[in-house]
């Protein structure tokens, strides 16, 4: 491992400072094993931060886009939140249809527009593909905060960095996929993602129509790490050092009679997780709808509210690299 810095959390020091300045970030594949450690450096350093004086001026005057064609909480809040707490200021345009695009603005142009006001943007749009297109179109940095059923990045880093914080390693982990693999992006995201690391077991459960897609397998199994389908959970439930519980997507169905028919496919409760290690962490990028009853919250192992908290700390770092200030 380099070491350029006297920093022991940023070990990478000014070479990554560079490397990052000015960079979209548009998929989980831009990040080498050092680029991930590097980010859950920063972001570690910057929860240290918040924890001690809450906001600071690293980006003062720096002025962020957060431009969102689909819903979102947590996304949409918590790069308005990094920002804000590294002193800088956002443009939030949640509601695109009070936007020029109501008026048939194209994506290229409404990007060209922002960046003549902004030095960042962030972008959660319906079309996989969507983030790269904007980041053609723009000089300033693009931040994918969703494409369509593509990527979701930053919560694939979020998601990471939560497994590291809670269960102290990214090697040698049984993380097991639940639910709607077909249409999640932040799945698509995380198995690249942790397909890194050493010594990885994927295993995916979901009905048969919401299967995880051919090519994030293919891109998976190049890296070596073993992977496995199953429909039901009992069987690598005991096994599971990570369970990562996503929602079935009403959104995504062209026929609701599909939808209904796996809604309720999967529910993790008390009962259930009886099954479970004791020291294991059970994640969900939320929102949820009953795929976790409500009955687990208060379980340790219930890591999921933790994990919204963690986007925090790994948007600011992420912020801070792409302005050049990490
Ligand atoms: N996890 C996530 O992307 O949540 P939001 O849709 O609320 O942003």
């Amino acid at each position: 491992m380099p070491t350029t810095s006297s920093n022991p959390h940023l070990p990478f020091g000014e070479n990554k400072q560079a490397e990052w300045y000015g960079k979209d970030i548009i998929s989980v594949k831009q990040f080498s094993r050092n680029d991930l450690e590097y980010v859950f450096g920063v972001a570690h350093e910057m929860r240290g931060m918040v924890e001690r004086v809450g906001t600071f001026d690293l980006l003062k005057g720096k002025i962020l886009a957060n431009l969102f064609y689909e819903p979102s909480t947590r996304t949409s809040s918590s790069f308005t939140a990094a920002m804000e707490r590294l002193g800088g200021s956002v443009i939030p345009i949640n509601e695109v249809k009070y936007s020029s695009v109501s008026k048939g603005e194209s994506l290229p142009d409404t990007i060209r527009t922002l960046e003549c006001y902004a030095d960042v943007i962030v972008l959660r749009h319906p079309e996989t593909g969507s983030a790269a297109i904007a980041a053609k179109a723009a000089k300033k940095p693009v931040i994918n905060a969703g494409d369509g059923v593509g990527e979701h990045p930053t919560q694939a880093l979020l998601d990471a960095f939560t497994i590291m914080e809670e269960l102290g390693r990214l090697n040698t982990l049984t993380v097991t996929m639940l639910g709607d693999l077909k249409y999640g992006r932040t799945v698509h995201s995380l198995a690249r993602l942790l397909s890194q690391f050493s010594n990885i077991r994927l295993n995916y459960v979901s009905p048969e129509i919401l299967k995880m897609p051919k090519e994030v397998m293919d891109e998976v199994a190049e890296k070596g790490v073993p992977q496995a389908e199953f429909s039901s959970l009992e069987n690598v439930l005991p096994e599971t050092d990570v369970l990562y519980v996503t929602r079935v997507q009403k959104e995504r169905f062209e026929d609701p009679a599909d939808y209904e028919k796996v809604k309720s496919a999967y529910v993790i409760d008390p009962e259930v997780m009886k099954a479970a290690k004791k020291e294991m962490a059970v994640l969900h990028p939320l929102p949820r709808v009953t795929e976790i009853s409500m009955d687990f919250d208060d379980d340790p192992r219930a890591a999921y509210f933790r994990q919204m908290e963690y986007g925090l700390y790994v948007r600011m770092a992420l912020l801070a690299m792409v302005l050049g200030k990490a």
